[in-house]
Order: structure tokens, then C-alpha cells, then sequence
């Protein structure tokens, strides 16, 4: 019997929703399927199969952070990879709208790499669940527009299991749309994290806890904190039982404030080596000249600026401010209590156990 690999990363449960359909074609064909739910606690797996699919949502034009991450763990081998992309999508009348950008051409090079040979490549819509800062759409068009992505990937997964040879078009502008990912990857997903409250509603459950892929929530004081690992999924938003976590307008103003200062910070900085022409070359304990100089200067206080005031300056007077009874409401303000939440109605948010050995969470 042939055995099929299906590794997937999924938020809010839209990816898992296409990779059951794909799942279900695979076994009608006669595979062995295996199911694995990429987190922060899995590691790949080293049993040989004939076939993998690797299927996540697209975050900022590209592949998630904790999904690229995984692929690059895979055991180098040269079985067939099929590989889908899910966007968001508003209305029944616009899916794949969304759009994938460099998505698939990321993780096919990765997969590559490690000697897959990737001869599907696809993507579609599914309902959008960026809930920190779009309200998802309503009911009746989230059905609407699963109805029609599922018809989608039943064709997709008719390919995969004829193992026909497809690839979707790729952009010539993925190596722009691959800067705005990695940025995202490696700076924007930690400061969504950032953004959330728990607010009034909170009682302390820990489920959020418990379903975060990344092992960025932990309780303190039986309130959730958040880290800097954040990946950006919106499972914690979209899956409280309460809906007592919600984009922190304090935090939103503070994040961006921030990033105005620093952008002034280092616009002054760069010029720094202009002004140091009067001054002989040298600045206080620094010597700088040209350009380029003045440009990894800035960059660098910039950078270190940025993560000491964001972890420990503006997150620690934000979460004392939460803290004390008379400024809460200040800090539980939001535009996001009014959203609805998004969920695919056949996905279990906690994350299984039990976890990888040396993973966060035993
Ligand atoms: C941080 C983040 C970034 C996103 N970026 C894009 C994007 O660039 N293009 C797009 O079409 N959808 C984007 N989306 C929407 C998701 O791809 C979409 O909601 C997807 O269906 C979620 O799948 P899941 O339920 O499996 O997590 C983004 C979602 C998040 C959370
Ligand atoms: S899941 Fe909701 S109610 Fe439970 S601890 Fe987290 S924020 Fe609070
Ligand atoms: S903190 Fe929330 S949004 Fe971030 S990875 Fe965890 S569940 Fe996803």
C-alpha cells in the first residue's frame, strides 16, 4: 500500500477544512494517509511515504513562519510534494481574490532544496480570519464561499492523486512580495501578538493557552500574557470561548507611536555622519563617515531601540496600566468587541498531545 504524508499549519482551520477533502480523495485511491499538524510541539516525521502534501494559509504574501520553518526540518528525500496555499477571501462573488503572491514559490524552493520533487502547486480561498483587525465575514457568505473553495480542492486533490503535473502561475514580482514576507516572518507576526487584551470577560479558563500553536500565551495571575512569538494565526481571538481577547487600542496607538519615534530616531541618525563632517569625523565615542555608515549606524540603534522599548518599556507600563482598576477601561478600549469570531466549524483549536520531546509544552 502506498502512504501519503499530509502536513499542514492552520489557523483558524480553513487549511485543515481543504486538507480533509485531500485526506478523504487520498484513502478513496487506496494511500495510507498520515495526518500532521505542524506547531510549535511537532517535529516532521522520518517515516519514508510516497507522497506528501504541505498546505498552510498565506500570511502576508508568503509562507507562515512556523510552516517554513517545519519544511526546512523535513528529512531530505526525493519523494513526489504536492503543495497548497489558502487565502482569505471577503464574498462568494470575489473568492480567489485573495491572493497567494510569493506563497508557493517560497516553499516550493524549500522543498526543492531538500530534494522533494514538487510537481503540484495550487491555492485558493477560504473565509478570511484576520480578525485583530477585519471583521470576518458574515454567515451566510462564509458558507457561500466554502462551498465553492471545497469544489476547488476536490479538483485538486483528483490531481494529486493522478499525481498530474500542474503548477500554479507565479508572479514576477515575488522577489518584492518575498521582502514584505520575510519581514512579516521575522519582525511584523511578533508585534500582532503584542496587540491583544484579554478583557473583562476573561475568566481565567487557559484555553487560549492551550490552542496556541506557538507557545507564545501563558497565564500570569490567571490573565493571558503574550510573547514575541507570536505567529500572527488569530486562533486565540477567533476561538475564546468568552471573546474576551481583543485588539488593544492603548497597545495599537503605543505600537505605532513607537514606530514613528524610531523612524525619526533613525532618519536623524543617518544624517549623523553629515554633521560629523564639522565635526572632524567623530561623534561622541563614534567615528563615521559616508553614507553607508551613517545607514548600518542607524539601522543598528534603530533595530536594538525598537526591541528593548517594545519588550520591556511600552509592554511593561501597558500590562501595570491593565492591572490597575481605575485604568482598565482605558486599556480594554477596542474596535474589535463588535467582530465576529471565525472558526471552521469542524476544527478543534487546542493542539493535541502529546507534544515533541524539548518542545515548550510537555
Ligand atoms: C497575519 C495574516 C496575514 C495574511 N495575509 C494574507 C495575504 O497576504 N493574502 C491573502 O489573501 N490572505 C491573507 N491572510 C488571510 C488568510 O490567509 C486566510 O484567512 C486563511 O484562510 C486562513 O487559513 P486558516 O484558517 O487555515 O488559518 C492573512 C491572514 C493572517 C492572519
Ligand atoms: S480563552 Fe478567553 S476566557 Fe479563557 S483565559 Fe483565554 S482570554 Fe481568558
Ligand atoms: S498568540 Fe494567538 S495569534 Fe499568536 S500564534 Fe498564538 S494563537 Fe496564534
Amino acid at each position: 500500500m502506498q502512504a501519503a504524508a499530509i502536513h499542514y499549519f492552520s489557523g483558524t482551520g480553513n487549511t485543515y477544512r481543504a486538507v480533509t477533502i485531500v485526506g478523504e480523495t487520498l484513502k478513496r485511491a487506496g494511500y495510507a494517509v498520515d495526518m500532521h499538524r505542524v506547531s510549535e510541539f511537532a517535529a516532521p516525521p522520518v517515516k519514508k511515504y510516497q507522497l506528501h502534501v504541505f498546505a498552510y494559509p498565506v500570511y502576508a504574501l508568503d509562507v507562515p513562519h512556523i510552516m517554513l520553518q517545519y519544511m526546512r526540518k523535513m528529512p531530505r528525500d526525493s519523494a513526489r510534494a504536492a503543495v497548497i496555499a489558502i487565502f482569505g477571501d471577503f464574498k462568494p462573488e470575489h473568492v480567489a481574490n485573495g491572493y497567494e503572491g510569493n506563497a508557493l514559490a517560497r516553499a516550493r524552493k524549500a522543498l526543492r532544496k531538500k530534494g522533494y520533487d514538487v510537481f503540484f502547486t495550487d491555492a485558493t480561498g477560504y473565509p478570511h480570519s484576520i480578525t485583530i483587525g477585519l471583521n470576518p465575514p458574515m454567515k451566510e457568505d462564509q458558507i457561500a464561499i466554502r462551498a465553492i473553495s471545497d469544489k476547488k480542492v476536490e479538483a485538486m486533490a483528483d490531481s494529486i492523486v493522478r499525481l498530474r503535473s500542474s503548477r500554479r502561475r507565479e508572479s514576477p514580482l515575488n522577489p518584492v512580495y518575498g521582502i514584505f514576507g520575510g519581514l512579516f516572518r521575522t519582525i511584523g507576526r511578533r508585534s500582532l501578538g503584542k496587540l491583544y487584551v484579554a478583557d473583562a470577560q476573561c475568566n481565567g479558563c487557559g484555553k487560549c493557552v492551550r490552542s496556541c500553536p506557538a507557545g507564545a500565551i501563558a497565564l500570569s495571575r490567571g490573565r493571558p500574557r503574550w510573547s514575541l512569538d507570536c505567529e500572527g494565526c488569530q486562533r486565540c481571538i477567533n476561538s475564546c470561548p468568552s471573546r474576551a481577547i481583543q485588539t488593544s487600542l492603548v497597545r495599537l496607538t503605543g505600537m505605532l507611536g513607537l514606530q514613528v519615534l524610531s523612524l525619526i530616531t533613525f532618519i536623524g541618525l543617518f544624517f549623523l555622519p553629515y554633521a560629523s563632517i564639522f565635526m572632524d569625523g567623530t561623534f561622541g565615542p563614534f567615528t563615521v563617515s559616508g553614507w553607508w555608515s551613517g545607514f548600518i549606524l542607524a539601522l543598528a540603534v534603530w533595530a536594538v531601540a525598537v526591541f528593548l522599548l517594545n519588550r520591556y518599556v511600552l509592554d511593561g507600563l501597558i500590562w501595570l496600566g491593565e492591572r490597575s482598576g481605575a485604568l482598565r477601561p482605558i486599556f480594554h478600549a477596542t474596535f474589535t468587541r463588535g467582530y465576529r469570531r471565525y472558526l471552521d466549524p469542524g476544527f478543534n483549536p487546542v493542539e493535541p498531545l502529546p507534544q515533541a520531546p524539548g518542545s515548550k509544552r510537555q
